[in-house]
């Protein structure tokens, strides 16, 4: 295993004091799939955007890729976050458009990044909408084009914030689907999820945030039966298989 990133004692403390998350230290690693789960308000975003340099932290370290310094413009082009707002990430003026700044911003070509960003976009059922104007998207469409604008990016890591939230029964599905693609690439996903029955059974670890502390971390099958003392749906070691909603998919 190669670890990606290792936070050690990492801290975020706001103006008046309070603390989003305090002394975590937790390593994340290459072909993982985690699911971050915990009440709310216990710190799960926060934490998570550290992760890719959106938010610094009040206290501790964080590195990445086993380096001791790494520039924020390396860490934004390898880890990449779906926000759990989709309003915070629309930067096109049209769907088609906005998919395609990220490809651009890597210096891809015109062609290049119009192909990919077509393609990720039939793959989410969006391509009726590639001129649509962002902001005029319903809840579940907005979700999805932020889906693809981050997933097209190709990075080693994608962090969803509450992908599955807005979404209908198709596009759930198509949404796991893709991050059953990510994961045939070999790349380590972070799902943040009250959601846990429609996912659980593609994770390979379960980390749950609790006050701004990491209350459980292990294999699925440890963790998800005393979930409820953290404010989650608790699902029998048994039954984790049944938690998809791919369940028709091999
Ligand atoms: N500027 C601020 N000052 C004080 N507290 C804040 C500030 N901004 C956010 N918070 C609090 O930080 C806490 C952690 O927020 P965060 O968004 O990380 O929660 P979360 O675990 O992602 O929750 P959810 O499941 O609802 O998305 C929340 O209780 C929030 O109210
Ligand atoms: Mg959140």
């Amino acid at each position: 295993m190669t670890e990606l990133i290792r936070t050690e004692k990492l801290s975020y403390a706001f103006k008046d004091g309070t603390f989003a998350f305090k002394d975590v230290s937790l390593k994340i690693y290459d072909n993982e799939f985690i699911i971050f789960t915990g009440r709310n308000g216990s710190g799960k975003s926060i934490f998570l955007q550290h992760l890719n340099a959106l938010y610094k932290p009040t206290s501790g370290n964080i590195f990445f890729f086993g380096k001791d310094k790494t520039i924020e413009s390396e860490i934004r082009s390898k880890i990449s976050y779906v926000f759990q707002n989709p309003d915070a990430q629309i930067i096109g003026m049209t769907v088609l458009e906005d998919v395609m700044f990220g490809p651009l911003n890597a210096g891809q070509s015109k062609i290049d990044a119009k192909i990919k960003s077509k393609r990720i976009l039939k793959q989410l059922g969006m391509s009726r909408f590639e001129n649509a104007f962002p902001y005029n998207l319903s809840g579940g469409e907005k979700r999805k084009l932020a889906v693809a604008s981050t997933a097209v990016n190709d990075s080693s890591i994608v962090i969803f914030d509450e992908p599955f939230e807005n979404l209908d029964y198709e596009g759930t599905v198509y949404v796991l689907r893709l991050m059953m693609d990510l994961r045939k690439r070999k790349k380590t996903i972070i799902v943040v999820t009250h959601d846990l029955e429609k996912v659980a059974a593609h994770s390979t670890r379960i980390i749950v945030m609790n006050k701004g502390k990491i209350a459980a971390d292990g294999k699925p099958e440890q963790v998800c039966p005393g979930l409820a003392r953290f404010g989650v749906r608790p699902i029998k070691a048994s039954r984790l298989k049944e938690m998809t909603w791919l369940e028709n998919e091999a």
